[in-house]
């Protein structure tokens, strides 16, 4: 018996996070042979199976859990047009400045705020005066009026600490790229900045061989690329980066019902896979996107702030308006039911609200809330320590490892047994080197829910020991109800 007695280290310290990330197979910086890629990440062995959890827990609930939402996967490629009529050829664009000196570039909202967190705990005021205005001058688009803010605020640039900026100008987001086998031939594509058009150009498709019938929704999950200028916080930001949106199309005239629907919904589910109401707040948009009338962000406290871990947007009628005037097609709906109520029936188009969040934004929201620093006291007086990733049990990458307590003695076979009985509903991970101490630290810090030892005892009465990740608490339980055990922890 020990005592267990500290806990854990509240400062989370996000360069370890990184470092662990890497260490145990959850991300590696991309083409890292090469001395890397700015903003681009692959998942490794451990990262890809607990992204894959995250995404399957978000489809199964918008597109299982809900019987009026169904999902597609649409390519990555579209028509070009796609994004002349969705705007985002003419607007999806952030104000820049650059740092004569340096060259850098930064994007003014980010340069600005990474001022404001740096002012001294006394300056608090001033920093929400700042932001306050930082905020009114974007919602008018007056650049005059923020490179003044920068100026008259003495904001500088971080290598070459200086204060001598360019005017700000408006950058694409977009990435580019030609289509075609032949040079001559070769037309202008752009990379999709956001999933949402795929699922916007089918709405007649989906709503037609589906039959559905307003309210429904769109679900998709995929990559989106965006040429972000000023790319930092590990994977917050990248420039390769996966979403996952659903479209609710609603009569026109109820998007603020559906809009404050989706706003609780979509919090809840955040608390549903372990996230603290606390570390969950709103943030209304004050700047609106070309296509919005309303639209929050669901922030979290990640270890450098708050921000935004998902946006939900009311769209109107902008997108499939947009995209019928472009087509020249009738892209509408004829809703019957307004028949049935007494009003007089027709076709309309569609408003929209919109649910977005980033898959490694969520990871990362995962992750961050996973790593604790733990030292207890022993009963002996001495000091003990773990790093642990509290990943909740049913995201997990590995739910179950099996250890033989040694590698003889026919404890390995029986290792095996359970093992290829458990592999069948979940993943485990089968280990016999090392002291069974060290192996627990391993599984503790990839994050492995329960461990099961094999022991001679197991030979002779069927039982083995589980050991819980979170309290490393152990208890002999039969090896026949393993497996149950675990799905219902899982579930
Ligand atoms: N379809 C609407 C849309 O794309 P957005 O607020 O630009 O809206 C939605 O993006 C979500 O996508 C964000 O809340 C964020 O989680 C994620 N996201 C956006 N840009 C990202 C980036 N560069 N890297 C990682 N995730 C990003």
């Amino acid at each position: 018996m020990f005592i267990f007695a500290a806990m854990a280290n509240e400062a989370n310290n996000f360069a370890e996070i990184i470092s662990h990330c890497k260490e145990y197979g959850y991300i590696f910086q991309s083409s890292e042979l090469y001395d890397g890629l700015a903003a681009v990440y692959d998942y490794g062995q451990m990262g890809a199976q607990l992204k894959k959890n995250i995404r399957d827990a978000w489809w199964k609930s918008m597109t299982q859990l809900h019987e009026n939402i169904v999902g597609i996967d649409a390519a990555i490629f579209m028509h070009p047009i796609v994004w002349k009529a969705s705007g985002h050829v003419d607007s999806f664009s952030d104000p820049m400045i650059d740092n004569k000196d340096s060259n850098k570039r930064y994007r003014v909202d980010h340069l600005i705020e990474g001022h404001v967190e740096q002012l001294a705990v006394d300056k608090e005021a001033l920093g929400k005066e700042i932001l306050a205005n930082m905020d009114a001058l974007l919602a008018a688009n007056d650049y005059t009026g923020l490179k003044k803010l920068i100026e008259d605020n003495n904001i500088k640039c971080s290598i070459s600490k200086t204060c001598n900026w360019t005017d700000i100008r408006e950058f694409n987001l977009m990435f580019n790229t030609k289509i075609g086998s032949v040079t001559d031939e070769a037309d202008t594509i752009y990379l999709r900045p956001e999933t949402a058009q795929g699922i916007f150009v089918n709405f007649l498709n989906v709503q037609k061989s589906g039959r559905m019938k307003i309210p429904f929704g769109i679900a998709q999950t995929g990559k989106a690329f965006r040429n972000e200028i000023v790319a930092r916080q590990f994977i917050f930001r990248m420039r390769e980066f996966e979403q996952m949106e659903m479209q609710f199309f609603v009569r026109p005239g109820s998007q603020k019902k559906w809009f404050d629907y989706w706003k609780d919904e979509r919090k809840k589910w955040h608390e549903s896979i372990g996230i603290p109401a606390e570390k969950l707040r709103f943030h209304d948009h004050i700047k609106l996107a070309h296509y919005a009338d309303m639209a929050l962000d669901i922030e979290f406290e990640f270890p450098f702030g708050w921000k935004e871990l998902e946006g939900i947007h009311s769209r109107t009628d902008f997108d499939l308006t947009q995209h019928a005037s472009f087509s020249k097609k009738k892209i509408q709906y004829f809703d019957n039911d307004l028949n049935e109520e007494g009003k007089p029936y027709g076709n309309y188009t569609p408003y929209v609200v919109e649910t977005s969040v980033g898959l490694d934004r969520l990871f990362l929201t995962i992750l961050s809330l996973a790593y604790q620093n733990e030292t207890w006291i022993k009963e002996d007086g001495t000091e003990d320590s773990r790093v642990v990733l509290k990943i909740p049990a049913k995201l997990a990458p590995t739910k179950l490892a099996i250890l033989p307590l040694l590698k003889k003695d026919g404890l390995p076979e029986t290792a095996k047994e359970l093992m290829n009985e458990c592999k069948q509903s979940f993943h485990c991970f089968y280990e016999e080197k090392d002291a069974i101490g060290k192996r627990y630290r391993r599984m503790d810090a990839i994050g492995t829910p329960f461990c099961v030892t094999i022991d001679h005892q197991t030979k002779e009465d069927n039982t083995v020991t589980i050991r819980y990740r979170d309290d490393m608490r152990q208890e002999r339980i039969a090896v026949s109800e393993v497996r149950k055990l675990v799905e219902g922890m899982i579930k």
